[in-house]
């Protein structure tokens, strides 16, 4: 029942499109860290692709409140003169996806040779942290969590360990798609972070989502889903998961056929020389790799067209949050400076949602919203075009706040 939702969301927040060749030979010999079998992740890989390209890095490790063990890059040496600059990935990503367009083209080199002390944090359960500190990767409990505590732990954790290392007041931040939700969630629930950030630069951000091409299905299901309690649904053993185990090959070929992973031959689903590449499950991966509750979330957002917090049913609703339905996200509360680049091609995150976020946050002004003609959802990390243009606003972004450090 949920299935063909998760599905869904996985494909669209995976980014859809015609693969562009150009974009995607650029890194035509290495694997990224996209979504697959724990045993295959490549822990270091943000760090192995630095060196790769002639940079360095520290690996550190954050603990959340809650005990995640969030792993965090730092470049060096560092050159820190113009401040702190913190990038943050999507969903089923890792770090690595910095360094997809390589030496020269990545945002992050370009940071880093203007002058910024640049860093880089993963969420939990993504593929280059390093697990929980208690919970098991198998246990239900690890996987409860969506792009809410992604900011609200997550993020709030790695900006203060960010700030206490460098001795800095504030710091720059970067986010590509679930990056923009997670950080949207932290400033309106905790609005004493927006004093942290001197400018948010934010890459196809996920807010309001009703205008995707998708929403009928993620509205069509949520009848069927008020009928049960959301434990049905997000537990290891939960309906999906184990429909995906019954079929395995059925899951796999849709997967491989509906996302990016298995159809670009001889591109960023290839493994490096050396890692074990089990040829049949090329374009697969499991459904206990990702969080459902992360997707659940989102399909929520897309039903209700409301940048709302995780629905879990009226009567636990009235229980955690004293009101029947989830609260929203108080967009008010974000007085940080965010700048908004979004693609008018971006089936997933529609620029008309973009639009929408730009009227709701105090802090946007006309000259921060800025549309890509031709872009879609993955254009922003792997569209080699995105240097002139994407890169260039952010980095001019950036260094117009950056006197504010
Ligand atoms: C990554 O980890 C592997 C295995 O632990 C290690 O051999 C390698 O030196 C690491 N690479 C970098 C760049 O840190
Ligand atoms: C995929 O790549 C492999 C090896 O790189 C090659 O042998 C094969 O023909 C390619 N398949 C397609 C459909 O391009």
């Amino acid at each position: 029942m949920i299935v063909v939702p998760a599905l869904l969301l996985i494909v669209l927040l995976g980014g859809k499109g015609a693969p562009r060749t150009e974009a995607y030979q650029v890194r035509k010999e290495i694997s990224f860290n996209w979504i697959r079998d724990s045993k295959d992740v490549i822990r270091n890989q943000t760090a192995v692709l630095l060196r790769r390209d002639g940079y360095d890095a520290d690996r550190l490790q954050v603990r959340t409140d809650d005990g995640y063990l969030l792993t965090v890059y730092r470049m060096l040496p560092k050159k820190s003169r113009l401040g702190v600059v913190l990038m943050h990935h999507g969903i089923r990503q890792s770090s690595d996806m910095w360094m997809y367009l390589g030496p020269k083209r990545s945002l992050a080199y370009q940071l880093y040779e203007a002058g910024y002390d640049v860093w880089f944090s993963n969420s939990r359960a993504s593929p280059e942290s390093d697990g929980h500190e208690r919970l098991d990767r198998d246990s239900d409990h690890y996987w409860d969590f969506s792009f809410h505590e992604i900011g609200t732990e997550d993020l709030a954790a790695v900006i203060d360990y960010v700030l206490a290392a460098t001795g800095r007041k504030t710091l720059h931040f970067v986010g590509y798609s679930e990056a923009g939700s997670a950080v949207l969630a932290l400033l309106s629930e905790l609005p004493g972070y927006n004093e942290k950030l001197s400018s948010v630069e934010l890459m196809a951000p996920p807010a309001f989502m009703q205008y995707g091409q998708f929403a009928w299905i993620a509205r069509m299901v949520q009848p069927i889903r008020a009928l049960f309690p959301w434990s049905v649904y997000y537990t290891r053993d939960a309906l999906p998961t184990q429909i995906c185990t019954l079929f395995r090959n059925e899951c796999c070929l849709l997967f491989g056929q509906m996302s990016d992973r298995g159809t670009d031959n001889g591109t960023r689903t290839e493994r490096s020389p050396g890692s074990s590449s089990p040829a049949g499950r090329a374009g697969c991966f499991d459904l206990e790799d990702v969080s459902l509750k992360q997707l659940e979330h989102y399909r929520q957002i897309i039903a209700s067209a409301r940048f709302q917090q995780f629905d879990y049913g009226y009567a636990a609703n009235l229980h955690r949050y004293k009101q029947k339905t989830p609260p929203d996200y108080c967009l008010w509360d974000v007085t940080a400076r965010v700048a908004l680049h979004y693609g008018n091609k971006d089936k997933t995150v529609d620029w008309r949602g973009v639009e929408l976020l730009g009227r709701r946050l105090p802090k946007v002004s006309e000259l921060q919203k800025i549309l890509y003609k031709g872009y879609n959802h993955r254009d922003f990390y792997r569209n080699p075009k995105a240097q002139a243009t994407v890169y260039a606003n952010i980095l001019k972004s950036i260094k117009r706040h950056a006197s504010v450090q």
